[in-house]
């Protein structure tokens, strides 16, 4: 696939098949997302991957704090507003899914659903969790980034879905207890990892960009 295509096919994957990822093909994407470029060469990702029944734990250990109402933690925490023109596009991805799906995302039950979804993982067999010492700077978030896009390409140019997760994130103390993360560290990004299926209705949606015209300008 070239590098084009890739970048302008990729898509987030939230429906998976039931087929493990080998280990060797785990192992190539993240060496490929290792050539990702770093403040300084600095390389400040950490990654780790979670498969089989301590997946299952993870996502149980999750739906279960959402049950008890325990309120999220992540590292990062989420945004509380955002400036108008990205406000506005979020918007128009919300009344989208509403248009098709039906579903009201500003309904807690609904919220509280969706939130169920991304603690399975959306059924994918594999989940890979991005973190890096807490002490780093911003740089090192938008290494982290950098870092986060490469694996997804290299997962697409390999016949894999991915979809990035903040939310995976929201339980950030108990997550790194269990999966035996320092605290020192911050869990900054999940993802979901496997073989696309699709042909469900959850991957039949393309997401859409504002035109470049509201985002460049060309100086001379
Ligand atoms: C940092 C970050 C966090 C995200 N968190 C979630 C998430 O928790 N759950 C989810 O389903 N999608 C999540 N997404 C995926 C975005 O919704 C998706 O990338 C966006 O709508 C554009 O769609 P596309 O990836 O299909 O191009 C996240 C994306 C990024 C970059």
């Amino acid at each position: 696939m070239d590098p084009i295509t890739c970048i302008t096919n990729r898509r987030s994957i939230r429906a998976f098949q039931d087929k493990p990822v080998s280990q060797d093909l785990l192992r190539e994407i993240i060496a490929t997302a290792c050539w990702s470029p770093s403040y300084k060469n600095s390389q400040p990702w950490q990654v780790l991957v979670v498969s089989g029944e301590k997946k299952e734990g993870l996502s149980q250990m999750m739906v279960d704090l959402l049950d008890n109402g325990t309120p999220p933690e992540p590292d990062l925490p989420a945004p509380e507003s955002w400036p108008e023109a990205e406000q506005a596009r979020i918007d128009y991805l919300m009344a989208k899914r509403r248009e098709l799906t039906g579903m009201d995302l500003t309904d807690p039950s609904v919220v509280a659903r969706a939130k169920k979804a991304n603690f399975c993982f959306y059924g994918a067999p594999h989940a890979i969790y991005l973190y890096q010492d807490s002490s780093l700077s911003s740089w090192s978030l938008f290494d982290l980034g950098l870092f986060a896009q490469s694996l997804m390409l290299a997962a697409h140019a390999k016949g894999l879905g991915t979809v990035p997760q903040g939310f995976v994130t929201d339980y950030s103390q108990a997550i790194k207890k269990y999966l035996d993360i320092s605290e020192h560290n911050r869990l900054v990004l999940g993802l979901s990892v496997g073989y696309p299926d699709m042909t469900a209705p959850a991957n039949g949606y393309r997401t859409e960009r504002s035109p470049m015209e509201e985002i460049v300008s060309f100086v001379e």
